[in-house]
């Protein structure tokens, strides 16, 4: 695997990639990889030539108050799975002016109102931090395919959005969530999770395939959020938001053919816990 530090580096290389007509695929990380990144590259594997991974602690997805500070730091062993799953080149800016040299230049990226709306909702600005970061990744790269997680929804809809607009040959991959034998979605901070706190996250999801089958029954988007934001509640988790909508991010309307999707955030302890559900 190449380890490349910085955006000099990183664009000579991108360019000997193209002169010999690599198929290049891009994975934007934060590091401290879990099984779920690594699915992204064992995806990203199977659909290029040459899979780009890309690890990257972005200080403008993170507010004020948030975690960027005490983010996981763990690139040695997230070397080690790399290059245990063959990934090609591994771009790990060594300061933030490899990444940003004018954010002035990044000022039209906007994340809009579906990026106001559940979690920008409770992070402002979170979503415009997250544009700009791989904005500024796909201009340096041109992948040909660059793959995301669907456990964060939003993220990767506002993702394909923006990438329709500036990128439109890039082809984005929507990845499954992976999960615990518990069904607990994989996530760096699931790492802040104490032992109590670990025991009780599974129910995060449980109850939310729970609340889509009391929706079944009941046919009652608001009764609904009300029994799961309860049943939440009941095992101290602090909810942000519990929302039904389509896929689009729409408002829902029952008994049409729209894909629906359940998505929720909550608060176990300090730590952040996001989970989302397709259904039809
Ligand atoms: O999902 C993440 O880890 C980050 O938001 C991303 C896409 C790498 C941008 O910093």
């Amino acid at each position: 695997m190449i380890i490349l530090d910085t955006k000099k580096d990183y664009k000579n290389h991108i360019n000997l990639l193209k002169s010999r007509g690599e198929i290049i695929s891009l994975v934007p990380t934060m590091g401290n990889l879990h099984n779920g990144h690594l699915s992204l590259v064992k995806i990203a594997k199977q659909n290029s030539s040459k899979v780009i991974t890309t690890i990257f602690i972005n200080p403008l997805q993170f507010g004020k108050d948030e975690d960027f500070a005490s983010y996981p730091r763990t690139i040695n062993k997230d070397i080690s799975k790399l290059k245990k799953l063959n990934c090609d080149v591994l771009f790990v800016p060594k300061s933030q002016n490899e990444v940003f040299n004018n954010i002035d230049n990044l000022k039209h990226l906007k994340a809009g109102p579906k990026g106001s709306i559940l979690c920008g909702n409770f992070r402002p600005g979170h979503f415009d931090g997250v544009l700009k970061v791989v904005y500024t990744l796909f201009k340096l790269t041109y992948p040909d395919l660059s793959v995301f997680g669907l456990k964060d929804f939003q993220q990767l809809y506002l993702i394909k959005q923006m990438a329709k607009i500036y990128f439109p040959k890039l082809k984005i991959i929507s990845a499954p969530t992976i999960r615990t034998k518990n069904g607990l979605a994989l996530s760096s901070r699931n790492s802040y999770l104490d032992k109590e706190s670990i025991k009780t996250a599974p129910l995060f999801y449980r109850t939310l395939l729970d609340g889509i089958n009391n929706l079944n029954n009941s046919n009652n988007v608001e009764e609904t959020i009300k029994y799961i934001t309860a049943n939440l509640e009941k095992n101290r988790f602090i909810v942000n938001y519990v929302s039904f909508l389509t896929t689009e991010l729409e408002k829902l309307k029952l008994n049409t053919s729209e894909r629906k999707i359940l998505l929720s955030s909550v608060k176990l302890g300090q730590t952040r816990l996001i989970d989302n559900i397709e259904f039809n």
